[in-house]
């Protein structure tokens, strides 16, 4: 299984629905707050479910979501079909989608699941569909030293202030017997220096900085602010 499939398949990453609920509101919160303009256009790229985007769509003029996987696109036009300021893009209408159309391109906790080359071809993306003005963020990266213990104490925080703990701790249980373990220990999950995020950016036209707080609620992990150069 790739982390792909993993993706496009039936898991149990959220604990319950409290879980689910609290993690894609706080995300949309947090994209909220970095939106440049009403007047923005904006690509949530791996948006997963994004089950709360109207609160991002809300202070913008467009937001587009992609995911990958096949049965995350569905779900999200089924979802968000009827609202006129969302936009779910296949891979192919995101391609068609003409260069210098963005305002805000963000891609959220997905880069650990792709190769250096898989993020580099991203980087292009975001440098062909951004305006000369515009913005990248690349957040939820996981740093060298940051492991799956990080993770825990991160996601346990998380529950006890959301008021889930006891689920929380059940589905650490469950994950250590989960396919997201076995993946996580037999592909990996790509990780990165500061130095290294900033060498890609220059490599593909962006300045790059790192920002003082992560999206989401696990800041151990990096969040990146780039403007092309
Ligand atoms: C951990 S989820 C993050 C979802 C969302 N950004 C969030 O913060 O809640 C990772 C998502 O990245 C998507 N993904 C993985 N590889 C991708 C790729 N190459 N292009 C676009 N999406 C991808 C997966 O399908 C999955 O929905």
């Amino acid at each position: 299984m790739s982390w792909r499939e993993f993706w496009n398949g039936a898991h149990s990453i959220y604990v319950n629905e409290r879980h689910r609920t609290l993690h894609y509101d706080r995300i949309a919160k947090d994209i909220a707050a970095h939106l440049p303009s009403r007047e923005a256009c904006v690509l949530d790229y791996g948006c997963g479910d994004a089950e709360s985007s109207e609160a991002i769509a809300a202070g913008c003029a467009m937001l587009y979501l992609y995911d990958a996987a096949s049965n995350v696109q569905e779900r999200l036009r089924q979802r968000f079909g009827h609202n006129n300021k969302i936009v779910v893009l296949s891979a192919s209408a995101l391609e068609a989608m003409p260069d210098a159309a963005l305002d805000l391109f963000i891609a959220n906790s997905m880069i650990q699941y792709l190769s250096p080359a898989e993020f580099e071809s991203l980087l292009e993306t975001a440098r062909c569909k951004l305006k000369a003005d515009g913005k990248l963020i690349v957040a939820d990266i996981i740093p060298t030293q940051v492991n799956a213990i990080d993770d825990a104490k991160a996601l346990l925080n998380f529950a006890w202030v959301g008021g889930f703990l006891i689920p929380a701790l059940t589905g650490l249980v469950s994950t250590f017997f989960s396919d997201y373990r076995k993946l996580r220990g037999e592909i990996g999950l790509t990780r990165y220096t500061p130095q290294d995020i900033e060498t890609l950016f220059a490599a593909h036209g962006f300045r790059a900085r790192r920002a003082p707080e992560n999206i989401g609620y696990n800041q151990s992990r990096m969040m990146f602010v780039a403007e092309p150069i």
